[in-house]
């Protein structure tokens, strides 16, 4: 922290300065979430907090989804990112044309879009989710047959839930999907009356043996609530570390994994983006008018 603290009194200061805000997913390291960021959360939770900032520039210390939905849902904002190239596995698996073509193989069947996914894939859907509202999204459609894109394993985790009968599409985030029931079955070994907790990105095997699944803000709020002696989040490494200095009493176990791209934003480019304007993250308006419909009927859908 004595090595951060000057980048962090410069950010603070210059984000005031230049009118900015700073939105900050949970995956961000400590000196971020903990450091310079006015919001943090979610997905879902940025997306929501995204409509009601005053400011005029947002910065989205995230993924570029995440930067996009701001941006959607500001139109008239400056909405930058420290570092265009943090993509998303799940972002990156499926495109516009892919939608189409399910559509045309399943006419009438609603499609449901995380919203780790482009401008492009959200213009062509109906409603967007995240990990928090998937159950009740795909539960509230007038329909017994959902298309639930792209992360395969949030939609067969979701398919358990439900009664209803849910198409999925192959995409898989890269962090989550390595995680093994074989892995959690170590982990119970090496930590006996440990917590295990995942994130709904990994596969069903691996939920089915956790104690408890849920988005990032579901995991943060089930330890703080629960106060578990011991916990293993499994998930991206940065959340036990965020989490930890808000639960003394907990001890975090190690069974995470590290987000590439999540990780490309740190405190430099954030001061480096504040002082140069960049980079700014744009959206086609007439693609912007369709996807920012698929993420208002999903935060509507909530009200
Ligand atoms: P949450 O919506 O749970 O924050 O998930 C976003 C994400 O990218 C998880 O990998
Ligand atoms: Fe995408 Fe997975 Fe990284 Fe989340 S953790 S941003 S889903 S690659």
């Amino acid at each position: 922290w004595q090595f951060y603290a000057p980048l962090i009194r410069q950010i603070n200061q210059l984000k005031r300065e230049k009118d900015a805000v700073i939105l900050a997913h949970n995956y961000q390291t400590p000196q971020i979430y903990h450091g310079v960021a006015d919001v943090v959360g979610d997905s879902l939770q940025l997306a929501i907090e995204a409509t009601k900032v005053s400011q005029s520039t947002i910065i989205q210390c995230g993924v570029h989804f995440m930067a996009e939905t701001s941006k959607l849902l500001n139109p008239e904002k400056t909405v930058l990112i420290p570092d265009a190239r943090a993509g998303c596995s799940l972002a990156s698996s499926i495109t516009a044309e892919d939608v189409m073509a399910m559509r045309e193989q399943y006419p009438g069947v609603p499609v449901v879009t995380y919203v780790n996914t482009s401008a492009e894939v959200k213009a062509v859907t109906d409603i967007c989710c995240t990990s928090s509202n998937a159950l009740d999204i795909v539960e509230g459609l007038d329909s017994d047959t959902v298309m639930m894109i792209p992360d395969q394993y949030l939609a067969q985790n979701t398919a358990k839930k439900t009664k209803k009968k849910i198409i999925t599409w192959a995409g898989a985030c890269e962090v989550h999907e390595t995680f093994t029931a074989g892995d959690i079955a170590e982990l119970r070994e090496a930590y006996p009356g440990a917590k295990i907790i995942a994130h709904p990105e990994c596969p069903t095997d691996v939920i089915d043996a956790c104690d408890f699944s849920g988005s990032t803000s579901g995991m943060i709020n089930w330890v703080k609530t629960k106060k578990p002696k011991n916990v293993v989040m499994v998930t991206e490494c940065s959340m036990s570390d965020n989490v930890a200095a808000e639960t003394p009493g907990v001890q975090f176990l190690k069974g995470c994994n590290i987000c590439p791209h999540m990780k490309r934003i740190n405190l430099e480019n954030i001061l480096w983006s504040l002082h140069t304007g960049t980079e700014e993250v744009t959206v086609d308006p007439a693609i912007a008018e369709k996807a920012r419909g698929a993420v208002e009927r999903m935060i509507e859908f909530g009200k």
